[in-house]
């Protein structure tokens, strides 16, 4: 018994190193779960649109984008843009494309009506497939 109580002082000294270090381990994961936080913000990519405005852009894509590159995407006067066609393009590259377009050539910008974080998602949504 008198080992044990020993045993348990000793472990309660120890508690307050213990407890040191886990403070210190919880500021350090408050930080970065508040870096994570902040680049989730910053993101595009991990920020999608709201369900309704996804809806909107999902819509437009099938009829206004498919006007030229086809209402399923297979490409028309525009080439295609489905996954196998955009495979291995990045996708910074293709959200430039639609939202300056391609001066010389009929692929409009679409900055006055798609914000960046939009294009970015629509991008990611071509690339799965819709
Ligand atoms: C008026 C016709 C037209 C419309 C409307 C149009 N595009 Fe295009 N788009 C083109 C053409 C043509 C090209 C290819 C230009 C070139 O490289 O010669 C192109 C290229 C692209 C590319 C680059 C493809 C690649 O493989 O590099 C992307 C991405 C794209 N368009 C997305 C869109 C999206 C998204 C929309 C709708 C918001 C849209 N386009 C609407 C004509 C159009």
């Amino acid at each position: 018994m008198a080992r044990a109580d020993h045993d348990l002082t000793k472990a309660l000294r120890g508690s307050g190193k213990t407890c040191e270090s886990a403070r210190h381990q919880s500021r350090r994961l408050g930080f970065a779960s508040a870096l994570v936080l902040s680049l989730a913000i910053g993101s595009p990519a991990l920020a999608a649109p709201p369900a309704e405005r996804q809806a909107e852009l999902i819509h437009r894509l099938k009829h206004d984008c498919g006007s030229c590159h086809g209402m399923t995407l297979k490409g028309g006067l525009g080439p295609s843009l489905l996954p196998q066609a955009l495979a291995g393009k990045p996708n910074d590259a293709l959200v430039e494309v639609i939202l300056y377009g391609l001066p010389g050539t009929p692929m409009p910008p679409w900055n006055f009506e798609i914000r960046e974080d939009e294009a970015d998602w629509l991008v990611e949504r071509m690339k799965e497939g819709l």
